[in-house]
């Protein structure tokens, strides 16, 4: 089985072509990052402009990459939401044509099942696992226990935690996208252990999390320092805050772990999902956790942490080859949870904050 994959749920227009045997034929991501950055965060109405002018072109690529014409697929599958509404009616238009125009089945796949079910394209994962979701949109526990079922055991009542490197990097000058630029300047810090930072939740029952109160206490140290950083309290600060996240993930973690092997005492994998799986310093704190608990430790290459339509294909088959497709009158989705039981998604305003899954 080949299938084509589309995402245009958020700033990256991506194409990709994946087998059910598990390899990726071809994988292309565009980046719009140089069309956002002169405002400091995502806008909704240039992505979905971008998306319109270059997902042709990055389809044409993957397929030719792959070495594939529209004939040779099996089904075609695209980003139908939750994320920034006028790009995902683009991938979604844009799958539905070739759907049309060649006789093929459509998928369409919730962004977040992409990333939930990367793992088994990357690593052959069994279900059930516990799936760390950490992504700009998303900070979620969940008890993968097949396609389509999804347990949710802790989730955060404000910010996400990509939402949460996004505003210290702001508030540290650090500029956008604020993940990687913390990652990056925390490995500089000269004294890590420099500045205090509350460890929201820590310890406490249940699997949930907060940011907003550590991303006040960056605040409120940029202000006491005069507003004015130096290269040196930048780093220290960002190395302060990166470590006291990965601490605060490894809590909630290692909370959900109990919860998960009471449930499924045969056990089954830690994996860790999403654009902040891509953090080296979060990826070792969980590997350390896994080992004390004797679980495997599963995070997928880097590249494939951070949004691309790998995912999405690979999805698409998942839910193809159990017989399941959309109708092509399906409607994109702003908002789209994984599990039944979801409260409704935070919501997160304002230029700078576009709605990220
Ligand atoms: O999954 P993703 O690419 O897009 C969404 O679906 O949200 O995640 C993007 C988020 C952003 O908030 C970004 O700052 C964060 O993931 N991120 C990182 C790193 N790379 C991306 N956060 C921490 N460290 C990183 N290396
Ligand atoms: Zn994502």
């Amino acid at each position: 089985m080949i299938v084509l994959g589309i995402e245009t749920s958020c700033d990256e227009t991506a194409a990709a072509v994946v087998t059910d045997a598990r390899e990726i034929r071809a994988d292309v991501v565009l980046s719009q990052l140089d069309d956002h950055t002169p405002y400091g965060g995502v806008v909704p109405e240039i992505a979905a402009r971008a998306h319109l002018q270059h997902l042709d072109g990055l389809i044409r690529r993957a397929m030719d990459e792959a070495g594939i014409g529209f004939g040779d697929l099996d089904a075609v599958a695209a980003t139908g939401g939750p994320g920034l509404i006028g790009g995902v009616i683009v991938g979604v238009m844009t799958a539905k044509a070739i759907a049309a125009a060649r006789g093929l089945p459509f998928v369409a796949v919730n962004h977040l099942e992409g990333h939930a079910l990367t793992a088994r394209l990357t690593d052959d994962v069994a279900f059930p696992y516990l799936l760390l979701l950490v992504s700009g949109g998303h900070c979620q526990l969940l008890a993968v226990e097949g396609v389509g079922r999804y347990r949710r055991l802790g989730t955060t009542i404000d910010d996400a935690v990509g939402e949460a490197f996004d505003k210290t990097a702001k508030l540290l000058g650090l500029g956008y996208p604020g993940g990687p630029l913390v990652e990056k300047a925390a490995a500089r810090a000269t004294n890590p252990a420099r500045f205090e930072l509350p460890r929201p939740m820590l310890g406490r029952p249940g699997c949930d999390f907060s940011f907003s109160g550590l991303k006040t206490a960056v605040r409120r140290h940029v202000e006491e320092l005069g507003g004015v950083l130096s290269e040196t309290d930048r780093d220290d600060l960002a190395a302060a805050f990166q470590a006291t996240v990965a601490e605060v993930l490894a809590d909630r973690c290692g909370r959900a772990i109990r919860r998960f092997k009471e449930e499924h005492p045969q056990g089954g994998a830690l994996v860790v999902a999403g654009g902040v799986a891509a953090n080296k310093a979060i990826r070792s704190r969980l590997s350390m956790l896994a080992e004390k608990q004797r679980m495997r430790f599963v995070a997928p290459p880097l590249r494939l942490c951070t949004d691309n339509a790998a995912m999405i294909a690979w999805a698409g088959i998942e839910r193809f080859r159990l017989g399941e497709s959309d109708p092509l009158n399906f409607a994109p989705r702003p908002r789209w949870p994984l599990d039944p039981d979801a409260a409704p998604v935070i919501g997160r305003a304002g230029v700078g904050a576009g709605v990220k899954a």
